[in-house]
């Protein structure tokens, strides 16, 4: 466990993006696959795990991937949405409030497509959308790509079904167990991210 002093919230509050930092950039981080809640149509709650690419503090934004034609893209674009990720070895709960944005061209976008592994983008070649109903257990990949890795010519046709999702955070809601005394803090952007004490 880093040694910060939690009764500081400029200190909690740096560590927590520490935190989703190494998130994005380290895979063995579980900060690495936060859960990401949506609202859908009919106005019941979605969740599922997502892996978190990248964390930028100076911009309070995470970014994620995902399949253009997800539902979630929908549910999530310009929309209210909710992270949640817990750190054992920190004993941390993050549950991070924020809007979505999803971009699916334009030069960042396809500079992230580029540098994501043949093997990552090989997903976006599924035939159908995530969540269409299959008429038997398939990977939904054709099969002249099963358990092979695209040439970067055979990966071109995917590129039109990848989004990158991003999240303008709004809140960070921290809690910190421990046997010496839970503590909680609320950061939230209008209030310049100073950041609030609130009851574990
Ligand atoms: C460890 C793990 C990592 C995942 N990473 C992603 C991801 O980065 N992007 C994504 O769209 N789905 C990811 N998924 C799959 C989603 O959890 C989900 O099943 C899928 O995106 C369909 O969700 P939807 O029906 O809400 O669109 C991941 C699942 C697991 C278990």
């Amino acid at each position: 466990m880093t040694d910060i002093d939690r009764n500081d919230l400029a200190a909690i509050r740096a560590h927590a993006w520490t935190l989703l930092v190494r998130g994005g950039a380290d895979r063995k981080s579980p900060l690495h696959t936060p859960v990401i809640a949506s609202v859908d149509a009919q106005g019941l709650p979605q969740a599922r795990v997502m892996v978190l690419r990248k964390a930028d503090p100076a911009s309070a934004t995470l970014r994620l991937h995902t399949d253009a034609r997800s539902p979630k893209v929908a549910e999530l674009d310009g929309r209210p949405v909710a992270v949640l990720a817990y750190h054992p070895g920190e004993q941390v709960q993050l549950r991070l409030a924020g809007t979505a944005r999803v971009l699916t061209d334009g030069e960042p976008v396809d500079a992230i497509w580029e540098q994501s592994t043949l093997f990552a983008r090989r997903c976006y070649l599924a035939e159908h959308a995530p969540g269409t109903p299959l008429p038997g257990p398939s990977s939904g990949l054709p099969t002249w790509i099963e358990g092979q890795q695209p040439t970067a010519g055979q990966i071109g046709p995917a590129r039109t079904n990848f989004a990158t999702l991003w999240i303008d955070v709004t809140a960070i809601d921290w809690l910190h167990l421990a046997n010496s005394g839970h503590r909680r803090a609320l950061f939230r952007s209008e209030d310049g991210w100073a950041g609030a004490w609130l009851a574990p």
